[in-house]
């Protein structure tokens, strides 16, 4: 029930790296402040009472600390993290295995559970809401319900599709339900620093902005950038400084406005093969050899926010933005490997 599963297209050395440089006290979470503040209280207030906090949901896209707050949270409550993931609980009695092995106080973290089955997700409700389990025992007309009472905990669920979230579910997150930002690039330069201290990287002024610049505002790409640049001034015998930054964003693709290949590769079709949209994601999918969903949770929420494509009713549309900028980067438009 430890098995995490990763969302498509994230190395698992960038896993590592999460662990690695995962903040381990609430001062040195960058950000958020609104999220930590409403965590803060909840976990006070139910502290005080000598309760279990109420149950969270978290959302947000990839990489933005969502699974960090759930440890956070459980520190800060002296309790135990039982990690778990949507589509790793296949049957009803795999949830109630986890639910019915929980201590007192524990907070059950579930990740990606837009994908938990219909099934399971409905056995969490009594869970979520009274602390029982409904249980059905036998089959036909013999069939009966017994009800066990689970010890206290707080479920933290994360997401990064809360469109997927069903209304019943949503509504039992009771604690709250918290969206992450994207961070400015003053947080990621801190979240660069605190990352350059613990991996023991000397680095430039003008890297660490040049980094946090082109990161798509997120710790985790920013954390990866850092460390691939540190591979070339490594190698080159060089301090890491900006030109330094920039050769080896250039080696993995990554533009002047942090767009990866795959980024450039879905504007590209939806400006040269569809006239620049509207068209609808399955067919940007195909042509832009993407999985639909990769393009919802990976892709699209940083192109969005930065206005290089826009949801319509009609389907997704290209800017003024992207095509300025692929105009821009023609040269790089083909990947450099
Ligand atoms: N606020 C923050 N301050 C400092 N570092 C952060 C912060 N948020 C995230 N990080 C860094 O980014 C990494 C990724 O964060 P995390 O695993 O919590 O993201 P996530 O939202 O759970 O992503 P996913 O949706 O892919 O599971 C962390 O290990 C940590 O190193
Ligand atoms: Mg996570």
């Amino acid at each position: 029930m430890d098995k995490m599963s990763s969302p498509p297209s994230e190395p698992t050395s960038d896993r590592v790296l999460d662990a690695t440089l995962r903040p381990e006290a609430w001062e040195e979470y960058v950000g958020q402040e609104n999220i930590k503040e409403n965590l803060h209280v909840l976990i006070a207030a139910a502290k005080e009472r000598a309760h279990t906090p109420e149950h969270t949901l978290l959302y947000g896209p990839p990489g933005l600390g969502k699974t960090t707050l759930a440890h956070l949270m459980a520190k800060e409550l002296n309790a135990n993290m039982r990690s778990t993931s949507g589509p790793v609980i296949e049957r009803v009695g795999d949830l109630a295995a986890i639910l019915t092995n929980l201590e007192p106080g524990d907070v059950l973290f579930i990740d990606e559970i837009h994908r938990l089955h219909k099934t399971v997700e409905e056995l969490l409700y009594p869970a979520m809401e009274a602390g029982k389990l409904d249980i059905i025992i036998g089959k036909g007309p013999s069939a009966r319900t017994i009800e066990l009472a689970l010890p206290p905990f707080t479920l933290v669920g994360a997401t990064t599709r809360i469109g997927l979230i069903s209304a019943p579910l949503r509504s039992r997150f009771s604690g709250g339900v918290f969206q992450l930002e994207f961070y400015s690039e003053k947080e990621i330069e801190k979240i660069l620093r605190r990352s350059a201290r613990i991996l023991g990287i000397e680095a430039e002024k003008e890297a660490f902005e040049e980094i946090a610049k082109r990161s798509r505002q997120t710790p985790r790409t920013a954390n990866y950038l850092l460390k691939r640049s540190r591979d070339v001034a490594q190698l080159e015998r060089s301090p890491l400084s900006k030109a330094v930054a920039e050769k080896a964003l250039a080696m993995i693709g990554i533009d002047a406005a942090g767009l990866t290949p795959s980024d450039r590769k879905i504007l590209d079709a939806l400006i040269t093969k569809f006239a620049g949209g509207p068209v609808g994601l399955k067919t940007l999918a195909a042509a832009a050899a993407e999985e639909e969903q990769t393009i919802e949770e990976v892709y699209e929420p940083y192109l969005l926010q930065q206005g290089f494509l826009e949801r319509t009713p009609r389907g997704r549309v290209a800017t003024v933005r992207a095509r300025e900028h692929l105009g821009k980067e023609g040269v790089q438009k083909t990947l450099p490997r």
